[in-house]
């Protein structure tokens, strides 16, 4: 496992890469648990499987396919990581977030970040999807920040900023998008924890109270490496399941890939939509 990741080591992946497509990306998209269906529908695609690249995390966990496919989408190009790997797996989060940094040496400017979650906000069913506002680095804060260890300048600042780290601009033209086309949508804060276990009902009322609307177990530390390169990030979180507040229901990785379902479809016409008005 490797703690830190140098320049040369974030250029020796993104090199692997250009030497296997033609296509120069400009907007990246990472695909959450179900939701890799979402790549499908790119043109002209390359596919890479993450075993080719040096370096790479490579997912264990069922709904995530392990590859990335670049190329076109409504004129676009895009590189898709369909799956990711996550803390929990066992990876550094140095491990977690090299995507993001290959990525930015590739050109890209824009993120799109997509993540199963369960809702704590109680106006919030299964299929409905959620606009990340804010978030809270649960996972980040107590020590667990992708940025510790040595700064890369090259990138950004020893401190960066994160008062606005969802893109204001993607998320309005995003939200105009869903209601045009019919997609309820909430903007909401959304909290990373480590996992795999789920919440207890204790977990989820403590999170409710410290503000969390959606809850999940990725997404913020690839947030924060990509603010502090400077990406614009657009998130947006698939409500998979209710989460347990009251200790009745159980949640399953089952019911997360069966809300996947209903929600790429939802979640295709949102970023096509967004894709198209670049
Ligand atoms: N909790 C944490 N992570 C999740 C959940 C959940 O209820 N649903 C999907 N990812």
């Amino acid at each position: 496992m490797k703690e830190y990741f140098t320049l040369a080591e974030i250029d020796e992946v993104a090199q692997v890469i250009r030497s296997l497509t033609k296509h120069q990306p400009k907007v990246g998209l990472i695909l959450g648990s179900g939701l890799g269906d979402l790549a499908n529908s790119i043109e002209d695609p390359d596919f890479i499987p993450y075993p080719n690249l040096p370096y790479w995390p490579t997912s264990t966990v069922h709904g995530h396919s392990g590859q990335l496919v670049i190329g076109k989408l409504e004129g676009q190009t895009v590189i898709t990581m369909q799956g990711r790997a996550h803390y929990y797996e066992g990876y550094s989060m140095a491990e977690v977030t090299l995507p993001v940094r290959v990525m930015q040496r590739l050109g890209v400017e824009i993120l799109i970040v997509t993540n199963a979650a369960g809702a704590i906000n109680s106006e919030y069913v299964p299929g409905d999807v959620m606009f990340l506002s804010d978030h809270i680095a649960m996972i980040a804060m107590t020590g667990n920040n992708p940025l510790r260890g040595p700064n890369l300048d090259e990138f950004g600042p020893r401190f960066p900023d994160m008062s606005q780290a969802y893109d204001r601009v993607l998320l309005e033209k995003s939200k105009k998008i869903a209601d045009k086309n019919n997609i309820k949508t909430f903007s909401g804060v959304y909290v990373s924890l480590s996992g795999p276990s789920f919440e207890s009902p204790a977990d989820l009322r403590f999170l409710r109270a410290i503000g969390a609307d959606a809850v999940g177990m990725s997404t913020v530390p690839e947030v924060i490496i990509a603010r502090h390169g400077g990406l614009r990030v657009l998130g947006i979180s698939g409500i998979s399941n209710k989460a347990n507040l009251d200790g009745t229901t159980i949640t399953t990785h089952d019911e997360v890939l069966e809300a996947g379902k209903v929600l790429v479809p939802r979640l295709t016409t949102i970023v096509r939509g967004l894709l198209s008005e670049m």
